[in-house]
């Protein structure tokens, strides 16, 4: 099945981006936006159709493009993020998305972010974090139901969202780290526990059978090798102090976009 990946431009803005967790450091925005290229790059180079759309300069975050809306084989879920400066991000991604899904949307008191959500197949896991509420995740299991998804609320606390600390990683395994969320929704799945000394690196995107994981994580990317799993390190090193990990930066969809 081929994937499509929506990306957008990093804004100039960047450096006015929400963080939760992490104290402000500067971000060399040229260096951002040239690790965003990579990025792209290596999606591409690994066969996935890019569509990208323009720098959003006025909202810092844009480039985050995960945390707008949930994306299933059957529809596109727009969300209510948890932080209301993002909130406007929504709409120009929900434009793009109606050429591909049916369009749903969560609504007030919801509150969602992308980032919360992983899906194993009709299991989707969502994280009850700072920015996802328990109304947000009732109002996904309801838009959900009628395709047989599962969703199970998982609690996050030390991090920014679910997939900050949990990503799927295939070979029915989720790559974790089990101090910031609680893990045990997990079950059936084989459980990698990131080193201690990285504990951010559970953040993966798996892209066909290949693992990106940020190129600060040299020990994870060890473990992953050692147990055989196929790895590509890619440097997000800037994008890193915005609070962002590798899934965040596109959003992934199963088809080609419908371009032929
Ligand atoms: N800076 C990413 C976020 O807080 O949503």
């Amino acid at each position: 099945m081929p994937l499509t990946a929506i990306v957008r431009e990093v804004s100039s803005s960047i450096n006015d981006c929400e963080l939760s967790f992490h104290a402000r450091k500067p971000i060399d925005v040229a260096r951002a936006i040239a690790q965003h290229k990579a990025y792209r790059d290596c999606l591409a180079e690994l066969g996935v159709r890019i569509i990208s759309l323009p720098a959003e300069p006025g909202l810092p975050d844009a480039v985050f493009v995960e945390d707008p809306a949930v994306v299933v084989d059957e529809i596109a879920i727009i969300s209510n993020m948890g932080a209301p400066s993002r909130r406007p991000e929504a709409s120009s991604l929900a434009k793009v998305l109606s050429r591909y899904r049916p369009l749903r949307f969560l609504a007030e008191p919801a509150t969602l972010d992308g980032g919360d959500v992983l899906r194993i197949g009709r299991s989707v896991f969502v994280g009850l974090s700072r920015r996802t509420n328990r109304d947000g995740i009732e109002q996904l299991r309801d838009l959900l139901k009628p395709y047989d998804y599962l969703v199970r609320s998982v609690d996050v606390s030390g991090c920014l969202h679910l997939k900050s600390a949990s990503s799927y990683i295939g070979n029915d395994t989720v790559l974790v780290n089990r101090s910031w969320i609680d893990a045990e929704q997990f079950h059936g799945f084989e459980l990698l526990d990131v080193p201690g000394e990285e504990p951010a690196a559970a953040n993966a995107l798996l892209v066909n059978d290949v693992v990106i994981i940020p190129a600060s994580f040299p020990k994870t990317r060890s473990l992953l090798k050692k147990r055989g799993f196929c790895v590509q390190m890619i440097d997000v090193s800037e994008l890193q102090k915005a609070e962002a990990g590798v899934t965040c930066t596109s959003l992934i969809l199963k088809g080609n976009g419908g371009i032929e």
